[in-house]
């Protein structure tokens, strides 16, 4: 739009003439003047047509969210009417003249005020309107700015970001995939990906060295208040490591993340606490311990390292399971009986939690890097060298071609942004997230397909 400038810059063009397009916050007649609010992507302005202006009849007319292009004048506010601290709380702009570039109808739930309270599934379905609230705009500009430091600090510390294949295999991370038919290959699926896992240490193997990616992770499980069916890692590996190396790093990284996006926020100790994870159990009785002094402070962030998770755990039905995955090391110290598949559920991995106010914010671990020992954690899964081959063959293979020791993490983007946005639930911190009940009920998926679609897939449905 010709000469538009944006809501924030007009305090700098006080006298002058301009033209600002946005949103009608709220509206509210004074006799024969209309005040009313208009609102674009960097605030809110005042502004005031008078009974003999150009714009009048229309400013009778407009409701809350008209979107308008308005010509007017930015005039000083009187001492007497100056708002100290609202952003152009000592202008307002005078209107020349409106132009209507499209009216709205009522809202279904009032937007100029926080909706934390509105129902949720109402929200969720009009979630482009809840979007242009207050806190939820803040939100997500804020997440924007978390991943744009995450990805500078990344690219400062020579990392690069590598995209790896949505439709992928399985890839074990404890949860139930989502899997995508494949119409070329009838009977057959591609996986979407619990995490970019097995493809960051191809990477490593592919002689990157430092890898990341703002990752976007699926996983079919049960919604909770941290948990979503689709969520964003800040996942990273890097070669030629030991544990300390990935912990000081991400340590500095956390750091500077609060003190420059956050500087009214105080971390309780640094260097971050470490304690091991049998430690963890016998003292808080939780792998996530809430370590803050007091936690009715909103600014308070106490982070803590959980060390040398167990490396096996058994499911409820018996069966044994790696604690995090596949992939990581075991202690040197335990090593032994690793390799002899003694007590294996006393082993412990090179394995390492990041915890923030009781949540846990990533996991990570040094991986296996050598093909024999990847295969023994295998065979103590009780995986037949038939699957080890059929899941995991090129991984096997990979470890034969020079790899070189690795290791990584990946902290839980959703949930950092949570934490530090003071929100009760990761939903408040995804643009267009799904319900608990995993819906998206702004699309309504998940949907049917037509019976053309599924018979172009091979696929007939069990009704
Ligand atoms: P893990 O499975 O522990 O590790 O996941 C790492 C972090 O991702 C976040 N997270 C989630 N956030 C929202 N919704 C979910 N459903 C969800 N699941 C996990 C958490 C968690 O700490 N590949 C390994 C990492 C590695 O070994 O480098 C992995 O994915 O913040």
């Amino acid at each position: 739009m010709k000469d538009r400038i944006y809501v924030k810059n007009l305090k700098e063009n006080t006298d002058k003439k301009v033209v600002i397009a946005g949103w009608v916050d709220v509206r509210r007649d004074q006799g024969k003047m209309v005040f009313f609010d208009m609102r674009d992507m960097t605030g809110k302005v005042q502004c005031v047509a008078l009974p003999k202006s150009e714009g009048i009849e229309i400013a009778k007319e407009i409701r809350s969210e008209w979107v308008l292009k308005i010509i007017g004048k930015v005039n000083a506010r009187p001492e007497k009417n100056i708002n100290k601290v609202e952003l152009n709380g000592d202008i307002e702009l005078e209107v020349l003249n409106i132009e209507v570039l499209n009216k709205a109808e009522t809202v279904p739930f009032p937007i100029d005020e926080d909706t934390r309270n509105i129902n949720e599934d109402l929200r969720m379905k009009y979630k482009y309107l809840d979007l242009r609230t207050q806190r939820m705009q803040k939100n997500i500009r804020m997440r924007d700015k978390i991943i744009s430091f995450f990805r500078k600090y990344m690219h400062e510390n020579d990392f690069i970001e590598i995209e790896t294949p949505m439709m992928t295999k399985g890839t074990p991370e404890g949860s139930r995939e989502y899997v995508i038919p494949s119409r070329l290959w009838q009977g057959k699926f591609y996986v979407l990906p619990q995490s970019p896992q097995q493809f960051k240490q191809l990477s490593m193997v592919a002689g990157f060295e430092k890898y990341f990616q703002i990752a976007r992770c699926m996983r079919d499980e049960d919604t909770r208040g941290d948990r979503q069916p689709e969520f964003t890692q800040l996942d990273y590996e890097m070669s030629f490591v030991e544990q300390e190396d990935v912990l000081s790093y991400t340590e500095k990284m956390f750091i500077e993340l609060v003190q420059n996006l956050y500087p009214e926020k105080k971390i309780t100790l640094i260097p971050f606490p470490r304690i091991t994870y049998a430690e963890s159990m016998e003292k808080y009785g939780s792998d996530k311990p809430d370590l803050r002094v007091n936690k009715d402070d909103p600014n308070e962030l106490a982070f803590c390292w959980v060390l040398d998770f167990p490396m096996f755990e058994k499911t409820d039905d018996g069966e044994i399971q790696a604690v995090h995955h596949p992939f990581c090391s075991v202690k040197p110290q335990d090593k032994d009986k690793f390799m002899k598949g003694e007590d294996i559920f006393s082993i412990r991995a090179n394995a390492y939690d990041l915890v923030l106010n009781g949540y846990e914010l990533s996991s990570g671990s040094i991986r296996i890097h050598e093909s024999t020992v990847q295969k023994q954690v295998f065979n103590l899964l009780k995986i037949s060298e038939e699957e080890q081959q059929a899941k995991f063959g090129h991984m096997l293979e990979a470890f034969t071609f020079g790899a070189p020791p690795h290791g990584g993490f990946a902290p839980g983007i959703d949930r950092i942004v949570m934490i530090l946005q003071n929100e009760p639930n990761i939903r408040e911190v995804i643009a267009f997230p799904k319900t608990g009940e995993g819906k998206d009920l702004m699309m309504g998926s998940p949907s049917e397909i037509a019976d053309k679609q599924l018979k172009e897939l091979g696929i007939k449905l069990n009704k």
